[in-house]
């Protein structure tokens, strides 16, 4: 049997399900995801809803629907302090206190933003027709009983961490676990000192590397500030630069379907981006956001500084983050104990101890997992922002991000909750053409990244098709010699059993059209995520190992080097127990891959450990741009495609 992936039993269960099914794609998907759905129920009891290893969104258990109100002159909660950043702090611990008579295993604590949770009507009345007392979801909970002898007291104490979301806070006590909530006390309100202050800023590298841009939250219009960024040289360069930032924000009737129409809403603010343009290559520039209020004064954000980006074919140290699916995970402990995103703060918190040694982060997808709980977005933005506040942070769009049925994406699934992609397109900058369609290319000194948006069709012949081949066809492989491809979902290859499930190594039609592509530009590495584990394949061509090399690749370039990066932080998925032959390192732990290209002719490649931000897999490629350059394969002649 050749190497590589034509496995009998593999053919024989893509043959059955259909993929050339005459309804189209679509419903073809609709099929291959429903058998593979009923196998992987049968083969895999742990697995959920339409995607590899996930767990439920917290915030999606509470059964706000069906919540009652029954306030207890026993019962009491209190918080303090009552003023939250009174030196400008945008991230506080406070403490909660609360008790009643009856204490029960299953009562909870909800924090609730804005604190007034009760008034005004539910948006959906046919859905919720008794008018509930909630229509909204908390931001946050955690069990009653996490405070030590609660049950025995009838009284706990509990530390919250608060972000500055915009409003205030209430906190309440509720019984009858998260299935039929009573709801028997609720703290008066607290609040940041200025709820709409400049938070959580966002770098992301411009449509060319002079120029950064920087996306940030607050709470004020343009109608009641004007939103700008003063930046300038650290070393010489003058008087500091004020930039205006243009705003945007979207309505409830944005979003697509529940929950983010209905309890998951949550008035997102105002998402501001300025642009830095013409920068010097490598010069270091510092930055505050502010807004100017009609009397002249400023509201100040923090101070920041980046280094700019290297021109194109640059030779200097350039250093790289990739990963995928990282979500986020509260520090106190709530929603679950952070059981959500079990990897999450790890990852978080390896790249802000190394924040030193890399350059520039892609997050390819997968990036919050707000399901449609919108404040869940304030918490992500505030988990990755001392990364994002100093190094451009890219992000793809993912499952999580852009599907619901009927809304123009590629995917027929409710992985979003609603958002359709309204919230990743609005929070986050990145510098495509048209920000409804996740495709663009950045280029780093020596690299070219060409991100690809795998919840839109990028078969021959559609738009994205042809960005692809674009971005891959227009590099001068002299100067930037690394060459990469990322999308969220694996259209590439990977060995986990969720894809096995469906007889495949990809998803459905992934590299169909696009492994030609990949091997005519000699695409050095091919990143995906979606698959929560990571997996490195040897360099490729139709599916063969070109070399039996497995660390330190040299001479012709002729085949693609292809990564699972999904480990950032959601649960973790399996592999198949039969390893392919093209599957040279599996790692089913959190991580994160880092490149460092040295120069033009050596790169170097590690696969790092969320837990403890160790080296766990490696390669170097050393070679000369003619060995790129030389005839292999269909670069030079039209070649049959082998079977
Ligand atoms: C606390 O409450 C939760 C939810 O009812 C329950 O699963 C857990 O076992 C309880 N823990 C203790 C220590 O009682
Ligand atoms: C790839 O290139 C190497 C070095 O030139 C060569 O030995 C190998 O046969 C090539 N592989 C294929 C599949 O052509
Ligand atoms: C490129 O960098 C590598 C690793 O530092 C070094 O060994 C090599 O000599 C450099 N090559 C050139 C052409 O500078
Ligand atoms: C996070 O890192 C700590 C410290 O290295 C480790 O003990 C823990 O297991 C890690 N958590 C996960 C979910 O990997
Ligand atoms: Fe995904």
């Amino acid at each position: 049997m050749a190497i590589g992936e034509s496995h009998p039993a593999f053919e024989e269960a893509v043959a059955g399900t259909g993929e050339r099914h005459p309804m189209g794609r679509r419903g073809a998907a609709a099929v291959v995801l429903a058998a593979a759905l009923v196998a992987a129920a049968l083969a895999l009891p742990a697995a959920a809803t339409g995607s590899p290893a996930e767990g439920l969104q917290p915030l999606s258990k509470i059964a706000l629907h069906k919540a009652t109100v029954d306030l207890h002159d026993s019962a009491y909660v209190r918080a303090t302090p009552a003023l939250l950043g009174e030196q400008g702090e945008d991230t506080e611990w406070v403490t909660v206190k609360y008790g009643w008579a009856t204490p029960s295993v299953d009562d909870w604590i909800a924090v609730f933003s804005p604190a007034d949770f009760i008034s005004g009507t539910c948006p959906n009345p046919s859905r919720y027709p008794d008018e509930p007392l909630l229509c909204t979801a908390p931001i946050k909970y955690q069990y009653a009983n996490y405070s030590a002898n609660y049950m025995y007291w009838g009284k706990g104490s509990i530390r919250f961490q608060l972000i500055n979301q915009r409003y205030d806070f209430s906190f309440a006590l509720f019984t009858g676990g998260l299935e039929k909530p009573k709801l028997v006390a609720v703290s008066t309100p607290i609040s940041f000192k200025n709820p709409k202050s400049p938070v959580y800023p966002r770098l992301a590298q411009g449509k060319s590397y002079e120029e950064m841009t920087v996306t940030w939250t607050s709470g004020y219009d343009i109608s009641e500030a004007y939103p700008f960024v003063e930046w300038g040289m650290v070393v010489g360069g003058g008087a500091p630069t004020r930039t205006a930032a243009g705003t945007l924000t979207f309505s409830r009737g944005s979003m697509c379907g529940e929950p983010a129409r209905t309890v998951g809403w949550r008035e997102p603010g105002f998402i501001h981006t300025a642009f830095m343009r013409d920068l010097w290559p490598n010069k270091e520039y510092y930055y505050k956001i502010g807004h100017e209020l009609s009397d002249g004064s400023v509201v100040w954000g923090k101070a920041y500084s980046f280094r700019a980006p290297p021109s194109p074919g640059q030779n200097s140290l350039q250093r790289i983050i990739v990963f995928g699916d990282m979500g986020k995970a509260e520090r106190d402990g709530s929603n679950e104990f952070a059981n959500y995103q079990p990897g999450s703060l790890n990852t978080t918190d390896r790249l802000i101890e190394d924040l030193d040694n890399y350059d520039i982060v892609f997050h390819i997808g997968d990036m919050a997992y707000a399901n449609g709980y919108i404040s869940q977005w304030d918490q992500f933005t505030a988990q990755v922002a001392p990364i994002s506040a100093k190094k451009p942070y890219m992000i793809a769009s993912g499952n999580h991000e852009r599907d619901w049925p009927n809304s123009g994406g590629f995917f027929d699934v409710e992985d979003s909750g609603g958002e359709c992609g309204v919230l990743a397109e609005t929070m986050y900058y990145y510098p495509a053409e048209n920000r409804a369609n996740f495709w663009y290319k950045v280029d780093y000194g020596m690299f070219r990244f060409c991100v690809a948006d795998s919840e839109h069709d990028w078969r021959e012949g559609t738009e994205q098709y042809k960005f692809i081949e674009q971005c891959l066809s227009t590099v001068d492989r002299k100067h930037q010699p690394w060459l990469v491809f990322a999308a969220h979902r694996v259209l590439g290859y990977s060995s986990d059993s969720w894809y096995a499930a469906q007889g495949t190594f990809e998803e459905p039609e992934g590299r169909e059209s696009l492994q030609k592509l990949w091997q005519k530009y000699r695409v050095d590495i091919a990143f995906f995520g979606h698959v929560h584990n990571y997996e490195r394949t040897c360099p490729l061509y139709q599916s063969q190992c070109v070399t039996g090399e497995r660390s330190r690749y040299s001479g012709t370039m002729n085949g693609t080097i292809f990564v699972v990066a999904g480990g950032g932080g959601s649960h973790l998925s399996s592999y198949t127990t039969a390893i392919p032959k093209w599957s040279i390192f599996r790692d089913h732990d959190y991580g994160f891959v880092k490149l460092t290209a040295f120069n033009q002719s050596s790169l170097l490649f590690e696969y790092k450990k969320s837990s403890d931000g160790r080296v766990y897999d490696s390669f170097t490629v050393d070679r000369d741009y003619r060995d790129v350059l030389s005839c292999v394969h269909d670069s030079c002649f039209p070649t049959t495609l082998a079977t």
